[in-house]
């Protein structure tokens, strides 16, 4: 593949179920991994269960995996009641697992109502269902957000709008729990190294590449980066913090619409720099596209007869092509 379009999880064609699961791969084994190697006993729940039970045979006595289906409340109990059966106490919940099959504007009811219900209500019910045996004070509940729910992608809407109210219902169920002492917080990941990310870049070294390009910090996130969020947030040390996202986005969602590209668009400049800081090798062509057409005695007046600050006439200018450079 030779440039990364859109986000992970943005694979129509249902191609990023092949064969994952086998694997143990995503961000919830990576967070089962941090939980566990910080001295948590860590429950796997997914409906999926060959993955679940490779995450839980690779953690070894203090794992253990409950094919969950957090669309049917009674699997949710079962895993809850299982939790405290086995290990004594329910002290910490992530509800991780998500949908990523996205249609946009065109999505069915059926779609937009699949999706919710796996990405939000299930999160709802499972957070809902786990507070009542959760320890109090002291439980902590994490649901996994992401930057597709703080920004706008074309072609996308069911997921983005799902993670978009996952943030919001943290903060009403922090809100509502707060007296209990359970805190909710989200961690929200940008682009991470996971099978839905693989399924779009091939390699860790050109997700780096290009993602890198997206990400201030010049690389995509590891399952690490989000198992050590998670981490914190459950640990004492965060035991002030509730109702608020965590970023694990290596500066995502702070970069501005000029992005890194310097002031003055000179083309040297814009050349030297592009290597680290444009979106991609199109953005590239595009911004080089506006550089052209905005050099020159006019450039300022042309800028500025657009009522646009001239440091970002690069998202806004209309290349020769007739497709309009927005990044
Ligand atoms: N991978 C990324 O780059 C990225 C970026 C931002 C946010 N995230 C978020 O991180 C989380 C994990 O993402 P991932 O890329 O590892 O996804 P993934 O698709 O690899 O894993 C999602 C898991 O959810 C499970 N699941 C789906 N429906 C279920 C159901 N009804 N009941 C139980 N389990 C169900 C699947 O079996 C799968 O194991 C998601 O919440 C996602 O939104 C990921």
């Amino acid at each position: 593949m030779s440039s990364l379009d859109g986000e992970p999880g943005d694979d129509r064609s249902g191609r990023q179920d092949r064969d994952r699961h086998r694997r143990g791969s995503g961000l919830g084994a990576d967070i089962a991994r941090s939980l566990h190697a910080a001295g948590a006993n860590v429950i796997i729940a997914d409906r999926t269960v060959a993955g679940g039970e490779a995450v839980a045979a690779e953690l070894g006595p203090r794992a253990w995996f409950c094919r969950t289906d957090i669309e049917q409340d009674d699997e949710i109990a079962a895993c809850i009641a299982g939790a405290v059966a086995q290990f004594g106490t329910l002290d910490i919940l992530v509800n991780n697992a998500c949908l990523y099959a996205d249609s946009g504007l065109a999505s069915t009811r059926a779609e937009w109502l699949k999706t919710l219900n796996v990405n939000l209500v299930g999160t709802a019910i499972f957070t809902s269902l786990a507070a009542e045996k959760m320890t109090k004070p002291g439980g902590v509940i994490v649901n996994i957000g992401s930057v597709g729910g703080k920004v706008g992608a074309a072609g996308r809407a069911l997921y983005p709008a799902s993670k978009a109210a996952i943030l919001q219902f943290t903060k009403n169920a922090a809100v509502s729990l707060a007296p209990d002492g359970i805190r909710v917080l989200s961690v929200s990941p940008a682009w991470t190294w996971s099978p839905a990310l693989e399924n779009m870049a091939g390699t860790i070294e050109h997700a780096d590449a290009v993602g890198g390009r997206i990400h201030p910090i010049g690389r995509v996130g590891r399952g690490q980066d989000v198992g050590n969020a998670v981490v914190f947030a459950v640990s004492p040390m965060a035991g002030f913090i509730t109702g608020v996202d965590i970023p694990v986005d290596g500066g995502f969602t702070i970069m501005g619409p000029t992005r890194a590209v310097p002031r003055g668009l000179g083309s040297q400049t814009l050349k030297t720099d592009s290597r680290r800081h444009l979106v991609d090798d199109r953005a590239l062509k595009r911004q080089e596209t506006v550089v052209r057409l905005l050099r020159g005695e006019d450039r300022q007046k042309r800028v500025l007869d657009r009522g646009l600050d001239p440091d970002s006439v690069s998202i806004i200018a209309r290349p020769q092509n007739g497709t309009t450079a927005s990044e």
